[in-house]
C-alpha cells in the first residue's frame, strides 16, 4: 500500500483553526467487477474541522459518492475498504469508524454523523407518512419519546419553512421535489448531528428551489454549528458554500486550498481545467472549455499521474511517477493550500497570465462576476 506523507492523525503544519471532528487518512476503497478490481478511492486524507463546510469536487465517477459512504460504512457489498483510517472526534473522545461494532455504528450513524443522499428524492419511504418515518428512525435510534421527537421534529420543519404538521401528516408524493428535499435535511438535523454530509444536494432542484436550500443551509449551520462534508460537481455550490475545497480526480484529492486559493490561484491542470469549463456569473464572452480527454478507466489506471493523458502540462516524470498531495505553503498538505502536480508553480503561473491576458482584453477572468465566489 502507498505510504502517504501524512501518518500521524495530527494536524500538520500550523496549528488549524479549529479541531478536527474528523480525520481521514490513506483510505482506499475498491469495487469488485467482472474485469477487475475498480479503483475508486486511493489513498484518500483529509480533515473536516468543526463548523467548516468542506466541498469535494470532481468529475462524473472521480470516486466522491464512494468516499462520501465510505465515511458512514454505507458502502455497497460489492464494495471493499482496502486500507486507511477514519477518526471521529466529539468531546475529547476519539472513535474509529471503521472498527465500530453493528450497534455502535448504528448510534454513530444520524447522530453523530447524518448524510442527505444523491438522489435524495427517491430517499423517503413512499408508503410511510413522514412522521410516521421520522418516528421509526428515532426510535431505531433508541429515541422512545414520542412527544420530544414530535416537538423537535415540527420546530426542525418550521426551520426549514415548511408546514409542519401538514408535512408530517402527508405521503412523500403529497410533497414536492424541492419540499421533499426540506423533510430530508430537517430529518439529518433531528438528532443533532456534529457532520452532515450532502451529496449533490440540488441538483434536481429547480434554480429558485436551489437558491432556498442554499439559503437555508447557511443559515442552519451558522445557528447549529455542524460540519459539513459537500460532495458536489456544481462548481458554484461549492463556491457559495464551502470554506474549502477538495478537487478529486480518480479516486484522489488532487487539489486542496481555501475557496479563495481553488478559485483564484488553482496549482493542479484539473482543477484549472474544471475552472474553464465553468461560465462566469457575470456571463461575458470568456470561451468554455472543457477538459480534453475523457476520465481513466479505474479498473485499468494509467501508470504515473493519472491526470497525464489529459494534461497539457505532462512532461516525462509525470508518466512515472505519480505526485501525492505537495503542500504549497507552510501550512501543510492537509490544512494549507496542497496540489497533486509536479509542475504545480508553472500551471499556476500559467494560469495568472492567462488571467491576465483576458482581462486586458476586456473578459471576465476565471470566476471573476458580481457575485464570485459571492460573499
Ligand atoms: N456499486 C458499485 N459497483 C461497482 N462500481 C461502482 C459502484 N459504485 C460506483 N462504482 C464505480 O466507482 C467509481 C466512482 O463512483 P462514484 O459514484 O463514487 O463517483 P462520483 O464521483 O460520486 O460520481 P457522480 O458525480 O457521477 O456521482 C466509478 O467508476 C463507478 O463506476
Ligand atoms: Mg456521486
Amino acid at each position: 500500500m502507498q505510504q502517504t506523507k501524512q501518518q500521524t492523525t495530527q494536524p500538520d503544519g500550523a496549528a488549524a483553526a479549529q479541531p478536527a471532528v474528523l480525520s481521514v487518512r490513506d483510505l482506499w476503497v475498491e469495487y469488485r467487477a467482472r474485469r477487475g478490481a475498480v479503483q475508486a478511492v486511493r489513498g484518500v486524507s483529509f480533515d473536516l474541522l468543526k463548523g467548516e463546510t468542506l466541498a469535494l469536487i470532481g468529475e462524473s465517477g472521480s470516486g466522491k459518492t464512494t468516499l462520501a459512504l465510505a465515511l458512514m460504512r454505507l458502502l455497497a457489498r460489492s464494495a471493499r475498504i482496502r486500507g486507511g483510517r477514519v477518526l471521529y472526534r466529539r468531546d475529547g473522545r476519539e472513535v474509529d469508524v471503521l472498527s465500530l461494532k453493528p450497534g455502535e455504528l448504528r448510534r454513530f450513524r444520524w447522530s453523530e454523523c447524518a448524510i442527505v443522499f444523491q438522489s435524495a428524492l427517491n430517499a423517503l419511504n413512499p408508503v410511510l407518512k413522514v412522521w410516521d418515518q421520522i418516528f421509526d428512525a428515532a426510535a431505531a435510534h433508541g429515541m422512545g419519546n414520542r412527544q420530544a421527537m414530535r416537538r423537535r421534529a415540527i420546530e426542525l420543519l418550521q426551520r426549514v419553512q415548511l408546514d409542519a404538521e401538514r408535512v408530517l401528516r402527508s405521503y412523500p408524493h403529497e410533497l414536492s421535489g424541492g419540499m421533499r428535499q426540506r423533510v430530508l435535511l430537517a430529518m439529518a438535523l433531528v438528532l443533532n448531528p456534529q457532520i452532515l454530509i450532502l451529496d449533490e444536494p440540488t441538483t434536481a432542484l429547480d434554480i429558485l428551489t436551489q437558491r432556498a436550500i442554499i439559503d437555508l443551509l447557511r443559515e442552519l449551520k451558522q445557528e447549529l454549528g455542524f460540519s459539513v462534508l459537500l460532495v458536489s460537481h456544481d462548481l458554484s455550490l461549492a463556491a457559495e458554500l464551502a470554506d474549502r475545497v477538495a478537487t478529486m480526480y480518480a479516486g484522489r484529492i488532487v487539489e486542496l486550498g481555501t475557496v479563495e486559493e481553488i478559485f483564484y490561484q488553482p496549482h493542479h491542470p484539473y482543477t484549472v481545467g474544471l475552472l474553464k469549463a465553468v461560465p462566469t456569473l457575470a456571463g461575458g464572452f470568456r470561451p468554455l472549455e472543457s477538459v480534453r480527454g475523457s476520465p481513466p478507466d479505474l479498473i485499468a489506471l494509467p501508470p504515473g499521474c493519472k491526470f497525464h493523458p489529459r494534461c497539457p502540462f505532462a512532461e516525462q516524470r509525470c508518466l512515472q511517477e505519480e505526485p501525492e498531495l505537495l503542500a504549497l505553503d507552510t501550512r501543510g498538505s492537509l490544512h494549507g493550500h496542497a496540489a497533486a502536480c509536479w509542475y504545480a508553480e508553472v500551471v499556476a503561473k500559467a494560469w495568472q497570465s492567462e488571467q491576465g491576458a483576458q482581462k486586458e482584453a476586456g473578459a471576465p477572468t476565471g470566476m471573476e462576476g458580481e457575485a464570485w465566489p459571492p460573499r
